[in-house]
């Protein structure tokens, strides 16, 4: 396949503005699946959850036939990546696999913040970009004025952007077109020493760990003894394939060319994101630029609501992980919830997928704990031990606070894309959660704004906070800055003067009573009446900072069913097992599942 009829390119969007959707058209276009198999929609979210919540969660790559314009036929790579701030690292692998990428704005919704971070890592990667501005069949569409907003905001020539609806089909030719005139094709030398990159990796039940590469130098082949060189492993190469998307076998990958080898690797974690593939006989000198050890930010226990399910859950964290290497478990045991895992994620919205995944796929019944950031502490020495910094990821391990010489938290910078009218509710939320403005600029009626925020004040609902206030308007993205120096202190909930770990969390001392009243209140909600008064506290060390009682029951439920029914009473009693398999014993008293989430919300 010779270098100038290939072209690698991905498709950068803000979250909806269709860019499944023009992928499915581009394949539908090409050939690659006949009409029956497109009704099964968006062919390249293919994970259940991807389709329901229309996130693509896998970077996956399809090769397409074009003939173009000049009679030649193409091999245009199209590669999909995942559309959300969770996975930037995997984007960014996947951006340095192609020379030019088709940036899809939908023509009513103009220019948001994630359009505009993709761009600018695209620009990074020395990409052509194709401007296509999409959704042109909506009633709302305004073509010209988001054509403005692409050379204004973005700073790109947009007066040959494409307009297309990938719904009804207009546009599909000229965007084929356009990608053959102007993304570049590669460049490569054939007969160099074998560099490839991992661009990603899944696990399939019938072919194992399958491993996504572009070719940079030299060739891949079927039978080949490669390596890879930041893990150091050796494997042999059996299987070389693309995805049309159905499978298709080869002989080799040369230069410029995408597409699939499995090699008998056991488990995805040795097919690291970024790694450089080379030939294990004739090595390149050097490994490919960009590679990063992904490390999950936010950690949560989970915790079967059934002691009985402990099996079943490690189980199934087991199988989650072998197809994603970037969350973590071990084990854990808490005094109230048993036995459990410590999980480690990306960001919030891993979690929630990996939740999801939990509960529908696996049918587990489960309890997460507060979620936390990874806090450095810095100890001084005692009795036993030197003096010392350790990384805390579950507030219930705090260290003796007598040690505690200085406490450590991530921060993040947020870039926020708001209409005008928002702003003021903005910038409060921002306040309240400890930010620091950095910048507030006016581009075309909306208003720029970038703030250091520390990311304990982000994980829990931030993002639902700024949608809410925003109409669902504003946009967030956001990269972390490092660790910085914090007048933290751990604040532990009391119900019925027992500390429930799974509750106790990490805050600054400046919003911990505001916090601490706020959990206590919606505890308050959330735990049902029971025969006698339950206290419920916050409190920082021995300190207590705000208080909640809940009244006792006064009747017997089953009373209004004395001398009636029996089956009657039966069923309600029943009911009310039921209810109680999803609630947590905490000494006498019984806490609901949903309450371990619901209380942290700040409202
Ligand atoms: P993520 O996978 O979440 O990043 O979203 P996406 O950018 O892939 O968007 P997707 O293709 O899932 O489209 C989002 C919604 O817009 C869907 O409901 C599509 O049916 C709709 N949509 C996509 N293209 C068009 C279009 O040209 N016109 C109209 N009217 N709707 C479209």
């Amino acid at each position: 396949n010779p270098l100038n009829l290939i072209r690698n390119f991905s498709i950068i969007a803000h979250i909806d503005h269709g860019k499944s959707t023009l992928a499915d058209r581009l394949i539908q276009r090409t050939g690659g699946l006949t009409d029956r198999e497109m009704t099964h929609g968006q062919m390249l979210d293919n994970m259940e959850i991807e389709q329901e919540r229309g996130i693509t969660i896998k970077a996956q790559t399809v090769r397409l036939k074009w003939k173009a314009a000049d009679g030649q036929t193409y091999t245009l790579n199209l590669m999909d990546t995942p559309g959300h701030v969770d996975f930037a690292y995997e984007v960014s692998r996947s951006l340095a696999a192609c020379e030019g990428a088709l940036l899809v704005v939908d023509a009513a919704q103009g220019v948001e913040a994630q359009t505009l971070a993709n761009v600018y890592q695209s620009i990074e990667y020395d990409h052509e970009i194709v401007p296509v501005i999409n959704k042109i069949d909506l009633p709302a569409a305004e073509p010209e004025k988001v054509r403005h907003e692409i050379e204004d905001i973005i700073g790109l020539d947009a007066s040959d952007a494409v307009l297309a609806s990938a719904k009804s089909g207009i546009g599909i030719d000229e965007i084929l077109q356009a990608i053959v005139d102007k993304v570049p094709a590669p460049k490569g030398d054939a007969s160099a020493p074998l560099k490839a990159m991992l661009v990603d990796s899944w696990y399939d039940p019938y072919l194992g760990v399958v491993v996504l590469v572009r070719v940079m130098e030299g060739v891949l082949k079927k039978g080949q003894q490669i390596k890879f060189m930041q893990a150091g492993t050796t494997h042999l190469v059996d299987r070389v394939g693309c995805m049309t998307p159905k499978i298709e076998q080869l002989n080799d990958l040369g230069p410029g060319e995408i597409g699939f080898i499995t090699a008998q690797i056991k488990e995805i974690s040795e097919a690291r994101v970024g790694d450089t593939i080379t030939d294990a006989k004739r090595p390149a000198a050097a490994a490919l630029p960009g590679f990063k050890e992904v490390q999950p930010v936010v950690f949560c226990g989970l915790f079967p609501t059934d002691a009985a399910e402990f099996e079943k859950l490690r189980d199934s964290l087991y199988k989650l992980r072998l197809n994603d290497a970037s969350f973590s478990f071990e084990m854990e045991t808490s005094a109230a919830l048993g036995f459990g895992f410590r999980c480690g994620f990306l960001g919030l919205l891993h979690l929630e997928i990996i939740q999801e995944r939990l509960t529908r796929e696996y049918d587990l019944d489960l309890i997460t704990t507060a979620p936390s950031v990874v806090y450095k502490m810095h100890l001084s020495h005692s009795k036993n031990e030197e003096a010392k910094t350790i990384e805390l990821h579950n507030p219930a391990d705090m260290p003796d606070p007598n040690r505690i010489e200085s406490i450590e938290e991530p921060w993040i910078e947020a870039t926020i894309y708001t209409p005008d009218e928002y702003l003021g509710g903005i910038l409060k939320l921002c306040q309240d959660r400890r930010g620091i403005q950095k910048e507030l600029t006016y581009v075309g009626g909306r208003a720029q704004l970038k703030y250091e925020l520390p990311l304990n004040e982000v994980v829990f609902d931030f993002y639902d906070r700024l949608k809410s206030i925003s109409k669902g308007y504003a946009s967030f993205d956001y990269a972390q800055v490092g660790h910085r120096e914090g007048d933290l202190v751990k604040m532990s909930i009391l119900v019925n003067e027992e500390p429930v770990d799974a509750l106790s969390m990490i805050v600054h001392r400046g919003t911990a009573e505001a916090r601490g009243r706020g959990m206590c209140e919606r505890l308050k909600d959330l735990i049902p009446r029971h025969l006698f008064k339950i206290p419920i506290q916050a409190a920082i060390g021995g300190k207590v900072i705000a208080r909640e009682t809940i009244s006792a029951m006064r009747k017997d439920v089953t009373a209004k069913c004395y001398g009636g029914d029996a089956t009657r009473k039966r069923k309600l009693l029943d009911k009310q097992k039921k209810g109680k398999a999803k609630m947590r014993e905490y000494g006498s008293v019984s806490i609901p599942q949903e309450a371990f989430i619901a209380a942290l919300r700040m409202g």
